[in-house]
């Protein structure tokens, strides 16, 4: 079932001196198993959106429904929206407490009050899907890389067997290989077993490789969103949102500018690739 957001508000310290409106209005539905993404300039309320999705937030205003939960009604339980929900947060690796990996990533299933082998075989199923390799399993989470620490924590939300996953910037601070081998395992988890998922990022290479649909935040409100693609075109809008279209749609409306007849809709680099070869082909037959 789908996640629904109707007429969403929230304000931090309401009731205080100096209150900040983090979000406005915002309504949206997101369908099962979509991976969708939510990006946005920092402060664009991206984070406190998506927190209302595993009631880490209750709405203050409008309504939030997960699965037929209503977030908004005080007697919903929380613990059935998390077995649904899995959020990643920023930076999660703060979080990790416990001696072991296998023990980190059996912390949420052993809450749920499974059995030892149940908590042990999502465990492994967890920590093999984000491809933390087995000799690490005994061993102490802090004692691992940054990209593998950030593995750790993504399985330990993984191994609840949420249908929806969140991620809060999960690539934020890792370097190139780590972003990669992250991104990837997540697209896997998405297709093998038709997880839903939502990550929050600003990069947008990465939406455009990835995600079928973009929501856009900018000061609470929600200012555009749709395909990737669609929402892609409108460089202008997305410029003034103080985000940067990907590069290669920006070489390509270049080229464009330039008069040449290529199209501008082309958002990873394979399809800028393929564009102008057949732009570059053109020119040789008519030559
Ligand atoms: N705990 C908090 N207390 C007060 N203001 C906050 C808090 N968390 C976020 N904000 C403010 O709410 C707005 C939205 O923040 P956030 O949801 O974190 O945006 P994003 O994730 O897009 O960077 C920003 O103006 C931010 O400063
Ligand atoms: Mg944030």
């Amino acid at each position: 079932m789908p996640i629904e957001v109707e007429h969403l508000s929230y304000v931090y310290g309401e009731r205080g001196p100096a209150p900040v409106v983090a979000l406005d209005d915002v309504s949206l539905r997101i369908e099962d198993g979509q991976f969708v993404a939510v990006i946005g300039s920092t402060g664009s309320g991206k984070s406190t959106l998506i927190q209302h999705f595993n009631g880490l937030i209750r709405p203050q205003r409008g309504r939030v429904v997960v699965d037929g939960l209503d977030l908004s009604e005080r007697r919903t339980r929380l613990i059935e929206v998390r077995r649904r929900v899995g959020l990643v947060m920023q930076y999660p690796e703060n979080q990790l407490f416990e001696e072991t990996v296998l023990a980190e990533v059996g912390f949420g299933p052993r809450n749920l009050g499974l059995p030892d082998e149940e908590v042990r075989a999502r465990s492994e199923r967890a920590l093999l899907a984000v491809g933390v390799e087995r000799t690490l399993w005994e061993r102490s989470p802090f004692e691992l890389s940054g990209g593998e620490m950030r593995r750790v924590a993504i399985a330990s939300i993984l191994a609840m067997e949420p249908r929806t996953l969140v991620l809060d910037e999960p690539t934020a601070g890792l370097d190139p290989r780590g972003r990669r081998q992250i991104l990837e395992r997540i697209r896997q988890l998405h297709r093998e077993r038709r997880m839903t998922v939502v990550l929050v990022t600003h990069n947008m290479e990465d939406v455009a490789r990835l995600a079928e649909r973009v929501f856009v935040l900018h000061r609470g409100r929600l200012v555009a969103s749709g395909t990737t693609r669609e929402v892609y075109a409108r460089h202008a809008e997305l410029r003034a949102f103080g985000l940067a279209p990907p590069q290669v749609s920006q070489v390509l409306a270049g080229l464009r500018a330039c008069g040449w007849d290529v199209r501008t809709d082309r958002i990873t680099v394979e399809e800028a690739r393929d564009e102008i070869l057949r732009l570059w082909r053109g020119r040789r037959e008519r030559a």
